[in-house]
């Protein structure tokens, strides 16, 4: 088999067999396929496209180039969920311990944070001595013993995914369906889980237009179906940050409030449906009713939180912040940026906050860099409210006032101003799943 003709067959608009893809993926990851002959194929998928049974070829062989995880070891049901990425997205750090909370085995893989978008690893990191690279048996040993554990991805998950993902940045290949269904579902198929919950999201502050979230949705619901394991993807809105919270330390402190029964009403609203289809997925609850009231429960009666802190210490971190979050890192400077108009807020940009964050030292703009744990942006206003001039519109948090003083111009250009009250999106806006 030569690479050559796999290139000109799926140029031509052919459907590559499996064991042509099966050659493509071995041989980029031993290393005798040279990155333009990749790029050339990723250019030709990106314009040709994939088939349903291409594209579970690809996931299949992406996922076997590396160390598959096997949670045999754990009983009873695994459940893993992820998200596409967005700004202010703590979801994880809420969700996975509510579903522990009931009983559900959690067992978390999860990415550093890119970019606009936030990682789970990195909110993790507000807890000192925590650790957040365990061993296999650590991990299974945690999720066995307390239910749930989250831990960074292995470098020996998917190499093939790394190999791509790096090319498909630097060649304009990032933006094609069967490319991001394989990259995402070959390290989630390779993590171990039985059960994956997606939350795929739509809007400014993520890569996909509705359309796009749908297809990506079932795509990936279909590729777990093949591949045995059930999975259901929830399409949410992503047009502006989840909750008021942006950067580690103020999302961890958000979600804290929401694992007490409060928090912000859509934070509190995406956990609580992704968690319902976690319970009915692992046959923990028969229907969304019954799932949300076990739920409710949990978040009211303290063991949601409990199992917070449970994580946190199981994993050897200082859980005191979990019951104080005034022990959570603070920044050294700190404004308040005020509306210089009055109006409604008729738009408020997820993509430009998560920027505006970032800029402030929340997030990290190359895989090398060091994250601020306290810097972030607290919003006071979103879209829909109300704002008169001189109110203010969000708080800025940050290691120096120079940096501060650098992204009030980007934070205020988020929002936009109107005088009619425009109706919000709604925050869930699709659901795919078959099994
Ligand atoms: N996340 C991934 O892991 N891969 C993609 O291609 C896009 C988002």
């Amino acid at each position: 088999m030569r690479m050559i003709d796999i290139i000109l067959k799926k140029r031509n608009g052919l459907a590559l067999s499996s064991d042509e893809i099966h050659f493509f993926i071995s041989g980029l990851v031993d290393n005798s396929i040279p990155d333009y002959q990749t790029s050339a194929l990723l250019m030709a998928i990106y314009f040709k496209g994939m088939d349903a049974r291409e594209t579970v070829d690809l996931t299949r062989a992406m996922m076997y180039s590396g160390e598959v995880i096997d949670l045999s070891g754990i009983d009873g049901v695994k459940a893993d969920k992820h998200s596409t990425g967005g700004v202010g997205d703590k979801t994880s750090l809420v969700l996975g311990p509510l579903v522990a909370s009931c009983g559900v085995k959690v067992a978390k893989m999860s990415g550093r944070g890119m970019g606009h978008t936030g990682g789970t690893v990195d909110k993790f990191a507000v807890f000192p001595g925590i650790n957040m690279e365990l061993s296999r048996e650590t991990f299974i040993d945690n999720v066995n013993r307390v239910g749930i554990a989250i831990t960074g991805q292995s470098a020996q998950l998917v190499p093939a995914d790394k190999r791509i993902y790096a090319l498909r940045d630097v060649t304009g290949t990032v933006e094609q369906i069967s490319l991001i269904a394989s990259s995402i579902m070959s390290k989630k198929l390779a993590s171990g889980a039985d059960v994956i919950v997606l939350d795929v999201k739509t809007g400014s502050g993520s890569f996909n237009t509705l359309e796009s979230a749908r297809l990506l949705a079932k795509t990936m619901t279909e590729i777990a179906a093949n591949m045995g394991k059930k999975a259901v993807a929830i399409i949410t809105d992503m047009e502006q940050p989840l909750g008021y919270a942006i950067g580690n330390a103020l999302e961890v402190q958000e979600a804290i409030d929401t694992l007490r029964g409060g928090g912000p009403e859509d934070l509190r609203e995406i956990c609580l449906v992704l968690a319902a289809e976690m319970l009915m997925l692992s046959g923990f609850a028969p229907d969304e009713t019954v799932a949300r009231k076990i739920l409710e429960e949990k978040l009211h009666n303290g063991e949601a939180l409990a199992k917070l802190a449970e994580l946190v210490i199981a994993q050897g971190g200082d859980a005191a912040a979990v019951f104080d979050p005034t022990q959570l890192p603070k920044a050294v400077c700190s404004i308040a940026l005020a509306a210089r108009q009055s109006g409604y807020i008729t738009h408020l940009d997820a993509r430009t906050i998560g920027n505006a964050a970032m800029q402030l030292g929340a997030g990290r703009k190359t895989k090398e860099e060091n994250i601020d744990l306290a810097a972030g942006i607290v919003l006071h206003k979103k879209t829909g409210d109300f704002v008169h001039a001189g109110e203010v519109l969000a708080t800025l948090h940050a290691a120096s006032m120079e940096k501060i003083s650098g992204t009030e111009e980007l934070v205020l250009s988020a929002f936009a101003f109107g005088t009619e009250k425009t109706e919000t999106q709604k925050l869930v806006l699709g659901r795919e799943g078959i099994f």
